[in-house]
Parts: C-alpha cells; sequence; structure tokens
C-alpha cells in the first residue's frame, strides 16, 4: 500500500483547481500527482519528473488506459535542470510546483539497491542507474578524511571518525550488512540502544552523497520560483534537518525580498494518525510560500 507523505496538507497549500499546471518534481508512485488530477482536470496536467527511470516506469504502467495517462507527462531528469526541463516540454502557467524529497518506500523494500539497512542488498544507493557513483566506490576508494566530511556533514554523525576508520579497516565493504556491521563494531554499546537505529546516520550520509541531494535542491528551489505563475504555490516536503534548512533559507529570503509570501509560518508536521499508519512520514516537514504579484 503506498501512502503520499501529508497528502492532505500538499493539497491545502498547493490548492488545484480545474485547468491548473502542476509540476511535481518527484513524481514517484505517483500519490500526490493522482491527487491533483483528481482537483484539476478536466484540462489541468501535470508535468511528473523523477531521476529514476524504473519508478518512472511503474508509474507509467499503473496509469495506462486511464485519464491520468492523457494529462500526467512523464519526464526522466533531474529538478536540478527543472527550468530546462519545464523549457524543452512546453509547460507554462504552472500553478505550483511540489518537492517530496528522498526516496520512496518502493527503493527501500522492492528497488534491490541498499537503500534500507534491515536487507543485505548491494551497496548501490543510487536514484539513476545510469548516474554517479555507487555507495559501494565511496566506503572502498574515498579517502579517509572524505568519508569523514560525509558522515559528519550529511549524517551529521557524532561518532564519525571512528566510524570512518573502521569502514577504511574493513575494506572491501560489499554489502549493507557488512556497513551495519562495520558502524557496530566503531560505536559504543549504548549507541546500539537508542531510539535510531545506530547505522542510520551513515545510510543517511551515503545517500546524501552519492545523489548529490543537497546540491540539487539548491539548484532547484530557485528554478522553482522562476517557472511559478504569479501567485503560484511552492511546496516542499524534507525529512532531514539539512534539507529543511536550505528550504527555510531559501524561502525566508525571497519573502524578505517581497518575493514570496509564505503560506506555513513554521513547517507542518504529520499528524499523529498520519504517523501511526505510515511510520516513515514521523520526520517530514512541508513548508509552503506563494509567489507573490510583482
Ligand atoms: C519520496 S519519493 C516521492 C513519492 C511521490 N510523491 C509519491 O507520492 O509517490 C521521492 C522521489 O524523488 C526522486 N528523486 C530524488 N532526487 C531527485 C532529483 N534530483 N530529481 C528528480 N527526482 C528525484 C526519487 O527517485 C523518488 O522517486
Amino acid at each position: 500500500m503506498h501512502f503520499p507523505v501529508m497528502l492532505n496538507e500538499v493539497i491545502r497549500c498547493l490548492d488545484p483547481k480545474p485547468g491548473e499546471n502542476f509540476v511535481d518534481c518527484t513524481v514517484g508512485e505517483g500519490g500526490h500527482a493522482r491527487a491533483i488530477l483528481d482537483r484539476n482536470g478536466p484540462d489541468g496536467r501535470v508535468l511528473g519528473i523523477d531521476l529514476d527511470p524504473e519508478i518512472l516506469h511503474k508509474i507509467s504502467m499503473s496509469i495506462k488506459g486511464t485519464d491520468y495517462a492523457n494529462r500526467l507527462l512523464l519526464v526522466h531528469g533531474n529538478f536540478s535542470n527543472l527550468k530546462a526541463i519545464v523549457e524543452k516540454y512546453g509547460f507554462s502557467r504552472i500553478s505550483g510546483v511540489l518537492f517530496d524529497l528522498g526516496f520512496s518506500a518502493w527503493h527501500i523494500e522492492q528497488s534491490g539497491r541498499g537503500f534500507s539497512l534491515w536487507r543485505n542488498e548491494p551497496l548501490d544507493m543510487r536514484y539513476d542507474l545510469h548516474g554517479s557513483i555507487t555507495a559501494e566506490a565511496i566506503l572502498n576508494f574515498w579517502s579517509l578524511q572524505d568519508i569523514e566530511r560525509i558522515l559528519r556533514v550529511y549524517g551529521e554523525e557524532r561518532f564519525y571518525r571512528r566510524i570512518a576508520r573502521e569502514i577504511v579497516d574493513s575494506r572491501p565493504l560489499k554489502t549493507t550488512m557488512d556497513l551495519v556491521m562495520a558502524v557496530e563494531r566503531a560505536t559504543p554499546r549504548w549507541y546500539h540502544r537508542q531510539r535510531i537505529h545506530f547505522a542510520t546516520r551513515t545510510f543517511q550520509a551515503l545517500r546524501i552523497a552519492v545523489n548529490n541531494e543537497l546540491e540539487n535542491l539548491e539548484k532547484a528551489l530557485p528554478q522553482a520560483f522562476e517557472v511559478l505563475c504569479n501567485g503560484g504555490r511552492l511546496v516542499v516536503i524534507s525529512f532531514h534537518s539539512l534539507e529543511d534548512r536550505i528550504v527555510k533559507n531559501f524561502m525566508k529570503a525571497k519573502a524578505k525580498e517581497g518575493l514570496l509570501k509564505m503560506l506555513t509560518k513554521k513547517p507542518l508536521k504529520p499528524s499523529m494518525e498520519e504517523v501511526k499508519r505510515n511510520p516513515r512520514s514521523r520526520s517530514a516537514k512541508l513548508r509552503a510560500a506563494a509567489k507573490l504579484f510583482k
């Protein structure tokens, strides 16, 4: 069962109306996109971008022959190239842009690419299998200092030095279990009994590094602002403090210039019912703003 995160809040902020066009920069399994299409018919469209061709194939199969297929344009691409993608496909009068950052449930449960610390899989962690470096390459070939840096900066991991040392000493690492065990050896016993699994921050750091996640977001937000029509809404769901900081700083700076109006004073969080139904939503934060007429 696929539960799009904070769906009601996304719809409330995007406020889709018949005939309006939207860009879903992280279309994934299409949960949010479908809900938008349920409201902007009969002729409003959604441009759905995703970096992962496999997930795009999955959604395109699932909407085949439905009204969704007529109004959802699926594009394989990186949202860091948002403006070029929008221009290439001649998509205009954009009333809202949505980002639901990170990986999807499908990545964790079915992709077999090592996103989950609970499954023994190859250490890949790429969204786009044509792209960039794998987690395995980082772990086995990067210098001790570079591994320390990503654990400290992207993982905000307090034991970054000890974990990086253990990774380098345990080479070659091939699977997620090799990595979980290295983190376990490097960290004290009490750390293994915390609410958050002791390898969570290490996995987060690698995923961010492999997919250039923070740089992509930094590049995409100004483009999202640019492609929006006046009054258009920008909605971003983030899942950790590094992403949220980028979103907050961007929106606040634009609001200060009088170019955006904040629709959320503080970030919205999922309801208790949602967290119960979908524990993965627990760290979500949603920020929304509207482009001001100039
Ligand atoms: C949390 S999921 C989105 C789920 C979607 N909102 C839904 O309801 O099914 C995030 C998606 O963003 C994609 N993604 C991550 N980084 C991306 C990027 N830089 N450009 C485009 N897509 C990206 C991932 O492949 C993943 O499918």
